[in-house]
């Protein structure tokens, strides 16, 4: 895909509905009792790998919707116990967190499934889940002995446990609190910062009591007097803020622009992009501030504005963990140093997003390095179009893309299509 230079962009425009909300309704939605119905659902192919492994397993799931139209899914939900063993393998595609989240279910299940994706999932480090599941009890097994899927696993019956995790991820938490459902006693997760708590929010609207304090999760499983139960419900899904991210930071850079995008969701553990951009010099206005089915969201105004340099670490690294590289476009544009550090994570999602960012920003003329941990950019100087890379990795993909909208030249982005991940209809929203 071919970017040239613009100015003065004018937009309103709906967000596609969030990506990690869309999994969770998917999943607690074929665990209920009942029918859960998803507005808003969002179509991209992560999501619908998602739908198509708990079809696989037997559950009823109606998907309305197609790639440019959010249209509603409807899941017939058999019940904490209505899976069925899949025929086949459960095909993951690209997605971390269908194969994280789906593992945490499938160690209580009674059948043995293996589960696998692409070229991309094969690397990702699965160590961090069949750690903790496995002291539940689970048996959970990487076929090739290096950490990584195709995994194996083999339904067992599951004890609690409280996980002190030495990485703050949403997805490893998820994994642990959804076997906890059926495990034996209190399952509890303490993370060392708060990741985004949409699983927390959703067990409880589906009527799962979870606690939460500071960064520790908790639901009691299976008691002698009780065990939990999940009822069928209307999911609102509100837009994503990761994909929200790509045009406030092109409202942001490109001159003379202003865009309203409508229904983001700004759930606290997720909004560090938008505090990010306060602390840069940026104009980002809310307004029709609503929550629904537990999760906050509000109609986001943004304004071209002239941005400085920030730090960004700790805490606020899992707020914006798949921000980053957007937020490096931002500071490649910004007068005076960004640095980023504390997201060594960066290095195992989709691609290696330390190395896939500083190559191609570097590929743009812009000042900047990679450390062990983050990136440091001196920004200011002019971007120039250059032939981006993005390694099949749909969010650098989606950054230069915004990059290629306010650099001189032409920006070609190879592979363009790997956008469809997250955020389908995304070249038609933006150019
Ligand atoms: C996600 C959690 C994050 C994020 C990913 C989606 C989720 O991953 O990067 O895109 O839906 O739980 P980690 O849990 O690995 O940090």
């Amino acid at each position: 895909m071919k970017i040239e230079r613009r100015t003065g962009l004018k937009k309103e425009l709906s967000i596609p509905g969030d990506k990690s909300i869309s999994h969770r309704a998917i999943m607690l939605g074929s665990l209920a009792e009942g029918t859960t119905e998803i507005t808003n659902f969002l179509q991209g192919a992560d999501c619908l790998s998602t739908i198509q492994c708990f079809q696989k397993m037997g559950i009823t799931i109606e998907n309305k919707g197609f790639a440019h139209a959010p249209g509603t899914v409807t899941i017939q939900g058999k019940g904490l116990y209505g899976l069925s063993c899949p025929s086949s393998v459960l095909d993951v595609g690209n997605s971390g967190t269908t194969t994280r989240l789906m593992s945490g279910i499938l160690a209580a299940q009674p059948f043995t499934v293996t589960v696998n994706g692409d070229e991309s999932i094969q690397k990702r480090p699965m160590g961090r889940i069949m750690t903790p599941l496995s002291q539940m009890g689970a048996r959970i097994k990487s076929i090739r002995d290096n950490g990584c899927a195709p995994l194996e696993i083999t339904g067992s019956s599951l004890r609690g446990i409280h996980y002190q995790s030495p990485i703050a991820s949403a997805q490893v938490k998820s994994a642990i609190l959804l076997a906890g459902l059926y495990a034996e006693g209190e399952t509890a997760v303490t993370e060392p910062y708060i990741s985004r708590n949409h699983t927390e929010l959703m067990l409880r609207y589906f009527g799962v009591p979870v606690s939460t304090r500071d960064t520790t999760a908790q639901l009691s499983g299976i008691t002698s007097d009780s065990a939990s139960h999940l009822t069928g419900r209307e999911v609102f899904v509100p837009g994503d803020i990761s994909s929200a991210a790509y045009f406030i930071a092109a409202g942001l850079i490109v001159p003379n622009s202003e865009i309203l995008l409508k229904n983001v969701g700004i759930n606290p553990t997720r909004d560090g992009i938008l505090r990010v951009i306060k602390a840069m010099g940026g104009s980002v206005a809310y307004e029709n501030k609503r929550t629904l089915g537990g999760e906050p969201a509000a109609d986001l105004i943004i304004r071209s504005s002239s941005l400085r340099g920030t730090t960004i670490s700790g805490e606020l690294i899992p707020a914006l963990i798949d921000e980053i590289p957007i937020i490096a476009v931002m500071a490649a544009y910004a007068e005076g140093t960004t640095i980023i550090k504390d997201a060594a994570e960066l290095k195992v999602k989709e691609s290696n997003r330390i190395d896939t960012v500083v190559s191609n920003l570097k590929a743009m003329d812009v000042d900047i390095e990679a450390t062990e941990d983050g990136m440091i950019i001196h920004g200011g100087r002019p971007l120039h179009g250059a032939v981006i890379d993005p390694k099949a990795d749909h969010r650098i993909a989606m950054s230069f893309a915004v990059a290629g909208l306010a650099a001189d030249g032409t920006t070609d982005i190879l592979g363009s299509e790997c956008v469809d991940i997250s955020y389908p209809g995304f070249w038609g929203a933006l150019l």
